[in-house]
């Protein structure tokens, strides 16, 4: 949605403030401290002394409004998700209030924007340039959760590292990614942004995404920084309310929600972004604990902090003071930069003044910035990242979209297939259906960076290129994704350019059952819009929007065998679909090269091995519905006349699909585990062995999944948690032995002592090919 005027506002906003700035930029500080490109090159830590003693130079020219402009981060493009723009940024810019902007980018405007900043600063220090970066830059990627369903960490790195490429190629150095939210609520419109609910595979999507941004080098012309947001917690908002507020236990935090962000610390991003949430009664912003004796103090974290969109401000909203207290709160909170609110620049020297915080605050914050500008080669060469011709030669290469339309295959999950429904042969005649059918838009999702829906690739052509002339396509759109004028209305005044069909809901399900019934099969590409996901897109109701349910009964009645196409941004609830399609494919909003991918998929070029990352419920109702839940004392065991139970009246406890589930062309079949040992001493590694066997008729890839419960705990713990997967090739009729090591790590928790301990006693092992259908073994851990 944001992304789509940004160019030309930028480009406005430059040609008015920036056109004079012609002259070579001066000296830069790198160049006056001598410091070699060689030296560089190195990834300084804080420690490193040579930064340190760059940086204490540079501060003691500093004045203190220049150490307060450095916290200062102005959205510089237009108004993205919150209600303030940034205003007089050429005036701030030269005042030395500003330390960094976000939404800048193109070489041109990036540089243009970098020369002003340089050229008219007393001290010349560069701006840092943010942006949202999410699931790529120009060549968009599958959203994250479709990513994440890949359960493939090398190609979830390398849409970082190809995003990081086009974007640090395209004037950026800092990218606000990766979103590491554990969501266990579909209502909730950001689940599309993160790696769905479990912490163990989130961690290694957290890993993946920091390394493939940042590299081994951040100072490197073509590695970016990362930010891990949104610190914490954003995810787990009552009822699944964007912004709504979160009380958690610290058992919860500490072993379900709180994994991701300090595997991104542990992978060395180097930056963290705020959440706007309250959490337990202290707003993140505003939480000390949670910034300074969690963050930094016992996870060793020394990069800089940065809040979300008007964070600060909003902690007046929460009920936490007016705006100069709600600065000081956020500063003596371990909050280093000011996201657009300016509250800092406006209130820090008086509040000084007051004695209500001190300048030597202000200096932590302030050489944190600089120290992240240091990493990335800025003051070496505040220019790095804003070579035009290195733009032309790597935005949008042929080799980024072929690896966008492998990774989107890779990702997209088999719900259904029945009879072998899938894959389509490339012959006879297909009626493709549905408001996704042809549509450009909104396959490249929500948060779609820079990235220009004009060139992604529909499923309509797609099925094109990938089954060529002998496969006859009739189209009818069908349905819209919604007839509520007010939706349309709210949709389209946030990007959504929805193609709104002005027929009657009738009259396009007529047009559609007379195509199919000219087709030998029907493909109904059916979801969500984009903007019905991502942030500020909650939904009450999670089923297919609009007249979709009833365009898919209607096409039931032809009986013509009946393929749903799904793309959309959260776990859907679908009963009925699950009930009458023949075959269900899952292919989120799945970017740049989404319709070629799905096509692969469709006539069988790839073999789907995509696996849920988060629970499909069969009812809003069951919300939240995970399964590394807990036992309760009454588990409900299946007796439909058991009452006292846990369980409900109208609806089983069981999902539509499980976490981890996903299907293939082909089957696999799965030996016990064996153990190397059945018991073992608490600081010895188990290794889990498992035969797994293609049983089927193609070659195909499986996610072999590990699972433990510890069973009998000083508190209770979940009757099941991932602590291991591998994602394997297996020719048809081949059989391999896959080997997990279960080490210490795996099999400790946080106790009600915030004590991360191995208790002994007994442990049970699963392993299978999703959460639900697993085949066990026990072993026990003794002193
Ligand atoms: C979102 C962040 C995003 C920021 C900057 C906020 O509204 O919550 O995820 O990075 O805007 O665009």
């Amino acid at each position: 949605m944001k992304r789509t005027i940004l160019t030309a506002f930028v480009l406005a906003y430059c040609l008015a403030s920036c056109q004079t700035q012609k002259e070579a930029p001066e000296q830069t500080q790198a160049q006056t401290q001598n410091q070699t490109p060689q030296q560089a090159q190195q990834q300084p830590t804080s420690a490193d002394p040579e930064m340190t003693r760059f940086i204490d130079e540079l501060m003691s020219k500093m004045t203190l409004d220049e150490k307060i402009g450095q916290l200062n981060l102005l959205a510089v493009g237009f108004d993205v998700t919150g209600p303030v723009v940034s205003q007089n940024v050429d005036e701030n810019i030269r005042k030395g209030n500003v330390g960094g902007v976000f939404n800048t980018y193109t070489p041109v405007a990036a540089r243009k924007l970098q020369e002003f900043a340089v050229n008219n600063t007393r001290l010349k220090i560069p701006l840092i340039f943010g942006y949202d970066v999410i699931h790529g830059h120009r060549t968009i990627f599958p959203i994250p959760l479709g990513l994440s369903t890949s359960w493939d960490m090398a190609a979830v790195e390398s849409s970082a590292r190809i995003a990081a490429e086009e974007a640090s190629a395209d004037g950026l150095n800092w990218v606000y990614s990766p979103m590491v939210d554990i969501a266990r609520d579909p209502r909730w419109g950001r689940i599309a942004e993160g790696a769905g609910e479990d912490p163990y595979l989130g961690s290694e999507v957290a890993k993946a995404m920091v390394h493939g941004y940042q590299g081994q080098d951040l100072a490197a012309s073509n590695t970016v920084m990362a930010c891990v947001k949104h610190f914490a917690l954003y995810g787990a908002g009552e009822a699944g309310r964007d912004y709504n507020s979160v009380d958690m236990s610290l058992n919860r935090m500490f072993n379900e929600y709180l994994p991701p962000y300090k595997a991104a610390i542990d992978a060395g991003v180097g930056s963290v972004m705020s959440s706007f949430n309250d959490i337990n009664g202290v707003p993140a912003t505003a939480n000390k604990w949670l910034m300074t004796d969690l963050l930094r103090g016992k996870w060793g974290f020394d990069g800089f902090v940065v809040t979300d969109y008007t964070a600060i401000n909003e902690l007046m909203a929460h009920g936490l003071g007016d705006e100069a207290t709600v600065g000081a709160l956020a500063l003596k909170a371990g909050i280093d930069m000011d996201m657009v609110g300016e509250v800092f620049l406006k209130h820090l020297p008086q509040l000084i003044q007051e004695g209500k915080v001190t300048e030597e605050d202000v200096n932590k914050a302030c050489r944190r910035i600089l120290e992240a500008k240091y990493k990335l080669g800025l003051f070496e060469d505040p220019y790095r990242y804003t070579d035009e011709n290195r733009a032309k030669a790597t935005l949008m290469k042929p080799e980024y979209r072929q690896a966008a339309r492998q990774i989107a295959a890779k990702g997209m999950v088999l719900l259904k297939n029945e009879k072998q429904t899938l894959p389509l042969k490339k012959s006879g005649t297909i009626a493709l259906i549905g408001p996704l059918a042809k549509n450009q838009r909104d396959m490249i999702g929500n948060w779609s960076g820079a990235g220009d829906w004009k060139q992604a690739v529909s499923l309509e052509q797609g099925i094109r290129n990938v089954a060529g002339n002998n496969v006859k396509i009739v189209y009818a759109k069908g349905a819209n994704f919604t007839d509520d004028q007010q939706m349309i209305a709210r949709l389209n005044a946030h990007g959504g350019e929805l193609d709104i069909d002005k027929r009657s809901a009738t009259a396009m399900i007529d047009e559609a059952v007379k195509a199919a019934q000219k087709a030998d099969v029907i493909v109904a590409a059916v979801g969500e819009s984009q903007g019905m996901t991502g942030e500020a897109a909650s939904r009450s109701d999670i089923g297919l929007p609009g007249q979709q349910l009833a365009l898919l009964k209607a096409l039931k009645k032809t009986g013509k065998p009946l393929v749903i196409v799904l793309m959309n941004g959260r776990p859907l609830t679908l009963t009925w679909e699950d009930q009458n399609a023949s075959a269900m494919l899952e292919t989120w909003f799945a970017g740049t090269e989404a319709g070629n991918a799905i096509a692969d998929v469709l006539f069988g070029n790839y073999n789907p091995s995509g696996k849920l990352t988060t629970t499909f419920p069969q009812v809003v109702g069951q919300i939240p519905l995970f399964y590394n839940h807990k036992s309760t004392g009454r588990p409900f065991a299946g007796d439909p006349l058991d009452k006292y139970k846990s369980r409900y009246m109208d609806v089983s406890n069981d999902p539509l699909y499980p976490f981890g589930y996903g299907l293939s062309y082909t089957s696999f079949s799965y030996a016990a585990p064996q153990l190397s040992k059945t018991a073992i001493n608490p600081s010895e590694t188990l290794q889990v062995s498992v035969v797994v066997r293609n049983t089927g008729n193609y070659d195909g890839e499986e996610v072999v999944q590990l699972y433990v419960q510890d069973v009998v705990g000083s508190i209770t713990r979940p009757v099941k948690e991932l602590k291991g997967f591998q994602k394997i090739a297996l020719k048809k009729g081949e059989t391999k032995t896959i080997t997990f090591n279960i080490s210490p790590d795996d099999l400790k928790f946080y106790n009600n002592d915030l004590e991360y301990v191995l208790e002994p006693g007994d442990f049970k092992v699963f392993v299978g090919t999703n959460s639900r259908d697993v085949k066990e073994a026990a072993f026990k851990v003794v002193e």
